[in-house]
């Protein structure tokens, strides 16, 4: 099977978050299954052009949008001597270091252009260079027009008018909505700005009409497939999600283990794994100096890793996080970066703490990968959590998850047994900062009081297995769904 993923990050060359994690590892794991794999992504100023090897690929490339041509340039680089990555160059929306926003966090005014532009070049890309894909897979809202482009616009091109649709959904509470005077630069006719395809309270929704025109539509995890089809987790997205019918489903994300695992982690100090643990110890010890903690083996480090938006709920954790350090023994290493009053909040918290909090207001890939390797536990108190990737790489790194049950982290952590000593993490259900100081005391109290359980709770974890393999078949499935249940031309 031929498939183009069209997705506005991938490790790694442009990462905020875990989307960049998947689609750097879905298309190997898919290549392993014998498929053939093309990444299209834009061409940001901050991505190390010389460093990844990239070079120009075509130009120029012509893409209508609306009544204007504009031309744009692609480049291509060979990622893990496997997948073709290219990158569609257009300095006018790209030349910047976000990717979305500046960097107080504002959004570029002109998103709606950049993504609506990025979805219909990576199409014409295809055509371009002859490519006719079985599959175009496209992530979140940033790709979401290509799933309408497919059907209208596309339709009659000899590349890609017989390719499937299927549209992943990372991340529900962003959906590109805009005013509706981007209608014209998108070049979807009037007729689109319809209740059940684009319009959205008098504005345009592009993930909304995405999902009108997939084949096929999924998202990270079977939880948050269920949680997103009624209530608050949809956002809004319920009766275009039911209209799916079964073509809406939930593929639980995998972990790229070249990038993930104790055993081969360039960033620990040591190397370790289930059999031989003396790494931990190191790496232990390492996030305590680094995070300027007090250096103690016995003393349980509770991690975090997040982005600063209210979806990680680290503002309620926020409520609670004093009383448990001036209660219990035990340190927490931060890092993160994205609201302005919670990184001020975190960043000041060692200075009143010291010597039990570390944080680093920032983004640190290094850092991020000595936090799992470091910590006895990490903490992921989400309000929703589509899938989550912390806690499953927290799993391998025998660092057991305390986290709320929602979505994809509900699917991935066992709840601790205090009888049996059976599990792999602590979950509570309700987001409160009660919630959270109590399973805080509970992991911390398992901790001192049954350190055998939390060894058998280490190798437990570390025994999981979440490689890619498995979802990779998972997404082979729906694309063979997509193809069967193809569209064709749309309205
Ligand atoms: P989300 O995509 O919602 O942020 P995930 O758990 O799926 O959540 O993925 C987050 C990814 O981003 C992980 O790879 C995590 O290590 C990384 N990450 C988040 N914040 C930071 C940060 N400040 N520094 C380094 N890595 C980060
Ligand atoms: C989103 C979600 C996160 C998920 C990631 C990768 O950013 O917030 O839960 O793991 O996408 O699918």
């Amino acid at each position: 099977m031929k498939i183009a993923m069209i997705s506005s990050e991938c490790v790694p060359f442009a990462k905020t978050g875990g989307l960049a994690d998947v689609v750097g590892a879905l298309p190997k794991a898919l290549r392993k299954l014998g498929h053939e794999v093309i990444v299209v992504l834009p061409l940001y100023g901050s991505i190390d052009y010389r460093k990844h090897g990239i070079e120009l690929f075509i130009a120029p490339i012509g893409v209508r949008m609306g009544n204007s041509l504009e031309w744009c340039a692609v480049h291509k680089a060979i990622c893990d001597g496997v997948i073709s990555v290219y990158f569609i160059e257009y300095d006018k929306y790209f030349q910047r270091d976000g990717l979305y926003h500046d960097a107080w966090f504002n959004d570029y005014a002109d998103n709606p252009k950049r993504f609506a532009f990025f979805s219909r070049a990576a199409l014409q890309l295809l055509c371009d260079m002859n490519w006719a894909p079985d599959v175009v897979h496209a992530h979140d809202w940033q790709a979401a027009l290509a799933m309408a482009y497919l059907k209208i616009g596309y339709e009659n091109d000899p590349f890609l008018a017989d390719a499937a649709g299927l549209l992943t959904i990372h991340n529900i509470a962003y959906q590109g909505i805009y005013g509706s005077e981007h209608l014209d630069y998108t070049g979807l006719n009037r007729e689109n700005f319809r209740p059940e395809i684009f319009e959205d309270h008098g504005r345009i929704n592009y993930l909304k009409g995405g999902i009108y025109f997939a084949d096929m539509v999924n998202t990270v995890s079977p939880t948050y497939a269920r949680e997103t089809r009624s209530g608050p987790l949809s956002c809004g997205m319920a009766p275009s999600l039911n209209n799916k019918g079964d073509r809406y489903t939930g593929v639980l994300n995998g972990v790229d283990y070249a990038h993930w695992s104790p055993e081969s982690d360039r960033y620990l100090p040591v190397k370790y794994s289930a059999q031989e643990m003396d790494g931990k110890k190191a790496a232990k010890k390492r996030l305590q100096e680094t995070f300027h903690l007090t250096v103690d083996e016995k003393i349980p480090i509770i991690g975090i890793v997040s982005r600063f938006v209210a979806q990680k709920g680290l503002d309620v954790f926020a409520q609670v996080v004093e009383p448990i350090l001036r209660e219990m023994a035990v340190q927490f290493a931060v890092l993160g970066s994205g609201d302005k009053g919670l990184e001020h909040y975190y960043g000041m918290l060692p200075g009143r703490y010291p010597g039990k909090v570390g944080s680093h207001i920032g983004y640190s890939d290094e850092l991020s990968h000595l936090i799992e390797g470091g910590s006895d536990f990490f903490l992921m108190p989400s309000q929703y959590e589509p899938c989550g990737l912390n806690q499953i790489y927290s799993l391998k790194y025998g660092t057991l998850p305390i986290v709320r049950a929602t979505g994809g982290l509900d699917d991935t952590v066992e709840q601790y047994d205090e009888k049996a000593g059976s599990g792999n993490g602590f979950k509570f259900y309700v987001l409160s900062p009660t919630a959270i100081y109590y399973t805080v005391g509970w992991a911390v109290s398992t901790w001192y009081d049954r350190p055998a359980h939390i060894t058998a709770m280490r190798r437990a974890a570390m025994a999981k297995d979440f490689s890619w393999e498995t979802s990779a078949k998972q997404y082979v499935a729906l694309y063979e769904r997509a193809i069967a249940g193809f569209t064709g031309a749309g309205i």
